[in-house]
């Protein structure tokens, strides 16, 4: 059977995402597994062409994994026939830009969440791949995450019942930089460079939420700047003009509520730095990135609050961890392969993590930011465009 190879744009390989998980992690691993079988049984296989701002990183990139194309002119990419695919893993901020000349191009898009940082911008970008024709997709990694996966089958099964209530606690402490270095890039907390946590992970939580309960419909947030001065990756002080923290309860289509607290400034004592409690009538599930507990009605405890009494049950023996039953890959290649068939199949199943699912993230970010600024419940209305 034949194997063809496709050229991919990837901007940004020099960061965080764009290195470890997208290059590394998805595109060299397909790469090394002999690409991705189609349903007629002919393979593709990536051939990245990586793109950024640094001549002498993206050399040292290409060396390391015996790549080599590389550019820093990302309309010299563009213009390669060879190139069906663009990524941008870029900073949020250099994203609009780099997608609508690609789109302009007659690439078809795969990109890093948020699309835009207004939703006119990712609503723009929606219309301009639709219009021009090209496959898009953006990365929902989260719900490819195993726990999260594992409590996605529980929906899927039934076994909540109703949902009621969503709870989660995403975070931990990201240092200041001044006496240890910040491990997050130091755009994340400046607000005129697309920073801030409530941009950041709301449009997660968005398709996370509609993945379990259902679509958002009324928002209530704030968003604060705990730490108002940071150190950079050089060591400067900086002013953080972003939010660092963002408390927040979204409510369902069907009643369900949750509540996501999101925060580069709390110190972690859970079993994993994001963890979701799912209560309903017939069950609960607490997940995380890897695991899943699940403690059903027949097998409630009966608690009784009485603070004369030391506690007399070990709570969290009382759950039970969801098995496996499969080997998961890394979230992010296992959404590449899912868009990677997207594009190349001849009767490609929908992709429904497209740049209209992601402008609908970039919503909840915009009115999550705007219930903070003020002060009450926003309802979330259909984004068309
Ligand atoms: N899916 C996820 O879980 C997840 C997690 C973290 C970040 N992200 C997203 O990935 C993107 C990159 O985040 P990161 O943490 O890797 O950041 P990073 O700072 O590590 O990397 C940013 C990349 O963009 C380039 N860049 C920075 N500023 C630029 C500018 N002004 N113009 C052009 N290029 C610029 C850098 O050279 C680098 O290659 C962001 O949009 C972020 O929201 C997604």
């Amino acid at each position: 059977m034949s194997v063809r190879e496709v050229g991919i744009v990837m901007n940004g390989v020099t960061g965080r995402m764009g290195y470890n998980q997208h290059l590394v992690r998805s595109i060299l691993a397909i790469r090394e597994q002999g690409g991705v079988e189609l349903a007629d049984g002919s393979r593709v296989v990536p051939d990245p062409i990586l793109v950024g701002r640094s001549e002498q990183k993206l050399r040292d990139i290409a060396h390391r994994h015996d790549l080599t194309k590389w550019t820093t002119d990302l309309d010299q990419a563009l213009s390669d026939p060879s190139v069906h695919i663009y990524f941008d893993a870029q900073a949020t901020r250099a994203r609009e830009k780099a997608v609508l000349a690609a789109i302009a191009a007659g690439k078809h898009i795969y990109c890093e969440k948020p699309t835009a940082d207004s939703v006119a911008g990712a609503v723009e970008l929606a219309r301009a791949a639709r219009e021009a024709g090209v496959r898009n997709g953006v990365v929902m990694d989260k719900i490819f995450l195993p726990g999260l996966r594992k409590l996605k089958r529980l929906v899927d099964v039934g076994f909540f019942g109703r949902i009621l209530s969503i709870r989660g606690e995403f975070g931990y402490w990201v240092f200041e930089g001044d006496w240890q270095r910040a491990q997050r890039p130091s755009w994340n907390y400046r607000a005129e460079e697309g920073g801030g946590i409530t941009l950041d992970m709301f449009c997660h939580w968005n398709y996370v939420l509609e993945s379990i309960a259902g679509p958002v419909r009324a928002v209530t947030a704030r968003s604060v700047t705990h730490i108002p001065q940071r150190w950079d990756e050089k060591g400067a002080g900086y002013d953080a003009t972003a939010d660092d923290a963002a408390y927040a309860i979204f409510e369902l289509d069907g009643g369900t509520i949750a509540q996501l607290n999101s925060s580069w400034c709390v110190r972690v004592f859970r079993d994993e730095l994001v963890e979701f409690q799912v209560d309903g009538t017939e069950g609960s599930a607490v997940a995380g990135l890897r695991n899943c507990r699940v403690q059903h009605r027949s097998a409630t405890p009966m608690p009784v609050w009485n603070p004369d009494m030391p506690v007399t049950e070990p709570f969290r023996d009382q759950w039970q961890q969801v098995p496996d039953n499969t080997a998961f890959d890394n979230g992010f290649k296992v959404e590449w392969e899912q868009f990677l068939r997207h594009v190349f199949e001849e009767d490609p199943q929908p992709f429904p993590h497209d740049f209209m699912a992601a402008a609908r993230g970039v919503q909840l970010a915009e009115l999550g930011m705007r219930s903070s600024q003020v002060g009450r419940r926003i309802e979330v209305p259909e984004v068309s465009g």
